[in-house]
Parts: C-alpha cells; structure tokens; sequence
C-alpha cells in the first residue's frame, strides 16, 4: 500500500483512508512532521537565559529553551536514562532540568550535567557521550521571532520553506509600533475526536461559515446596534454577523491565495466599519498613531492595507495577523488532534488593543467560544463519518477549473471558495509523504 500514495490523492478529490489510517498517520509523523519545518514557540515565551516552554514537533515532547548563553534550543523531552520525560511544567525558568524519576541532571542545552550513583554504572559510562544527553533538534531556526525546528539534518532553509508566507509573519510583527510581538494571556487548548488536517482544511474555508455558524450568526443579526455602543460584546457581534455574509460577498470581495509546501491564506472579510481595522474608532486612532510616530504615515498605510485573514503555514501553524492570534496543531493520533492557541500584545499599541485580541480570542478560540464549538462539532462529525466505509472518496473539487497563477510563485481561487487551499496541502502531503518524488497530481 505505501509504495503507492498517490492513488490516495487524485484531481479533485481524495481518499478517506488518509484521515483514518493509523499506518498512514505513522508514516505521516516520519516523512511530514519528521522533516518538515514544524512551529515549537516564540522568542518572547523564553526572553531569559533559563526559560522554557514545553511542545512538540508531531508526537515528539520537545523544550525549547534559551540557554545559559542566551541561544535559543529545542531538545526532546526524554531522559536519556530509562526514557521519562523530563520537563513536567508547561513552562518556567530553570537552571538546569532534572529527571525525576532517578535524578539524572541535564544543562539547558541537553548536554548531561550530573549522575547519581554514578560509580555503579560500567566503567566506560561517559557523561560527556552524546548519546548520554538530551537529544537537540537538528536544526532550530527563527523567522522575526516565531521559532521552528526541523528534525531533517539538511533540506531548504526557514525562509525557503516559508517562501511568501513570510509576509504574512511580517504583518503580524510590522503592526507593532515598536516592531515587536509578545505571547501574552495563556493559552486556550482544545482537543477534537478527528484528523490534524481537518483543522488547516477549515481554518481557510469560505463556505463554511454561512452553514456551520447559523445559531451565532442568527442571535447576532438579532442584536441591536445598541447592544454593545458601550464597547461591550462588540467583537464578538460584529464578528458573528459577518460571518453571516451572503455567498455573492464571499465570491466577489473575498481571496484564497496558495503557495508552495502547503501554505496559504484567506483574505479579510471585513471592512473599516466592521471589525479589525475600524478606522475610525478612537482606540484605533490612537494606536494609528502610535504607529505614525515610529513608522512615518507612508509605511503605517502600508501596514494596514495588509488585510488577511487566516494564514496557514503547513502543517502546524495557522496565525491571524490583523488580531495576533497563532494557533499551534499538535497531532496525537489518527483520530485525535490537540489545538494550542496564543495571543499576542503589539508592544508600543495601547493597551486596549490587546484586550481586543483577547475578546477575539475569546469569541472565536476559546473553549467556550460559540463560533469555535460549531467546527469543533463539525471536526468530531467528519471523524466519524470518515472513519466508516462507504462513500470512500472526499470531493475537494470547488473551483478547480478555476483556479489562477498568482503573482508571487502560486496559485490563487477565482474567488474565496475554490478549494484550492485544500488541494495545494493535499500536494504537498503527496510530495512529502513520497519523500519529494511525487509529481504534482492536483494543480
Ligand atoms: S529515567 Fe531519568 S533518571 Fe532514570
Ligand atoms: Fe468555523
């Protein structure tokens, strides 16, 4: 069966099996998360020397830490003595970490530092072997702050991989006055009965909200505009009726623009008057100015006429710029799926801004949001669906005779509603999972 993936993965559509086979997730967890740059972190969760933040590249615990000299690390979270994991907390400062199972003691890069007993080990143990430490990813490498690592020795560089997805990592850092980003406010976790790729397949999806949001769309587009004229609950409203907006919008005001390895992104689909960007609400003003006065007036015009939507950096990331929120996808097994979500303050804006981003997380990432329990439905439902036989091919054919070269090295939908962003990481699934040999099947 694994000498032939690409039957799975046709013009058009693809077949269930890969949603739902554990050999297939097995091989998934090798030849994408095994070699692909995969997000761990941010910079400014490890600010000092002896911080540390707990993740994973696939099912891999990993730390990532900044050590003692100040350089950033990602080593696997397993003692090299009999196994355990070795850093419990989800994050904190340490000097060194220590197993707690036999106390064996590691430097923050991983190297071993001390071991009890250690006289009762043979005589040619050496604590200096490499083999003794904490292994160290082998190759960490940060784009403006976001870290990533690849367990590949070799490959394209960050930047190569990321091709013209890194603007979409610009915008999230060039809206900050003072040209820097900082994770702030925890972090909302989530967990879904359904396949990792089922979540980067939503977060782009144009002709979902309509359908799968009715309930919240329809309590919004009850409110009265009085509602919230005292600021309260006005996110969420806002954010809620739009999501309500007729097809004839979605096919004429709204882009889906794909790239290389998988990557894409949504374009916005509000306006001034709506939602991110409300241009004339006296909040906004005044963090325009703030931007003004550190970037002149040409380059914050600039800034804000970036206007995305969800941008997706296959096949772990998917972050929203204009409000700073990062969502990292951890898969755990064929049929289960852990989401992290992180919040980001623009260091120079007013402080309100961020509590923005908050009550946008809150209405659309929490876990008692009422827009992300309606996709967390819908990713339980498609597990269940697909996990049983019967129709055993999936149509991700919209806008296939459509689609358009775009300017920057890849492809674009006719309109919001093409597909293509599905097929475009379904590609680079195939490529990846053929170890790079497969031929492009979908574009
Ligand atoms: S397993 Fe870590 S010290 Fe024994
Ligand atoms: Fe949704």
């Amino acid at each position: 069966m694994m000498q032939d993936l690409s039957r799975f993965v046709q013009p058009g559509r693809v077949h269930r099996q890969i949603y739902t086979d554990p050999a297939i997730f097995e091989l998934e967890m090798q030849r994408i998360f095994g070699v692909a740059w995969i997000y761990v972190g941010h910079e400014s969760q490890v600010k000092q020397p002896g911080d540390y933040v707990r993740s994973f590249i696939g099912r891999k615990p990993v730390v990532l830490v900044r050590d003692e000299e100040g350089q950033i690390r990602v080593i696997h979270n397993q003692c090299a003595h009999r196994g355990s994991m070795v850093v419990a907390n989800d994050k904190g400062n340490a000097g060194e970490f220590q197993c707690c199972y036999h106390g064996w003691t590691y430097h923050l890069d991983g190297r071993l530092k001390a071991v009890p007993l250690q006289h009762g080990y043979p005589r040619d143990f050496d604590p200096k072997n490499p083999r003794t430490a904490m292994v160290q990813a082998p190759r960490v490498a940060s784009y403006r702050g976001f870290v990533f690592a690849s367990e590949a020795p070799d490959g394209p560089s960050l930047e190569d991989f990321l091709g013209y997805m890194t603007t979409s990592l610009d915008d999230m850092v060039d809206r900050a006055p003072e040209g820097e980003i900082e994770a702030a406010g925890g972090v909302f976790r989530h967990a879904y009965d359904g396949n990792w790729k089922l979540y980067l397949e939503n977060l782009c999806d144009a002709a979902h909200p309509w359908f799968t949001h009715r309930s919240s769309i329809d309590a919004a587009q009850r409110q009265s505009d009085d509602a919230f004229s005292d600021g309260s609950g006005e996110i969420a409203i806002r954010q809620m009726r739009q999501n309500g907006a007729p097809y004839s919008f979605w096919e004429s005001q709204v882009g889906i623009w794909t790239y290389p390895n998988g990557h894409s992104y949504l374009g916005d689909y509000h306006d001034d008057a709506k939602l991110v960007a409300a241009l004339k609400d006296p909040l906004f003003r005044q963090y325009i100015a703030a931007l003004e006065g550190k970037k002149g007036k040409q380059e914050t015009r600039r800034i804000l006429e970036v206007r995305r939507w969800n941008s997706n950096v296959y096949p772990n990331l998917s972050f929203m710029s204009q409000f700073q929120q990062l969502r990292v996808v951890h898969p755990l097994a064929v049929d289960r799926t852990v989401v992290c979500t992180y919040n980001f303050r623009l260091k120079g804006a007013p402080e309100q801004l961020f509590r923005n981003t908050i009550s946008f997380a809150n209405t659309v990432n929490g876990t008692g949001s009422l827009v992300l329990t309606d996709d967390l439905e819908i990713y339980n439902r498609i597990g269940m669906g697909l996990s049983s036989a019967g129709a055993e091919w999936i149509e991700v054919g919209r806008g296939l005779q459509s689609d358009l070269p775009d300017a920057h090295g890849g492809r674009r939908g006719a309109n919001s509603t093409s597909e293509i962003y599905i097929r475009n990481m379904l590609d680079a699934w195939l490529r990846y999972m053929s170890n790079g040999r497969a031929q492009s099947a979908l574009q």
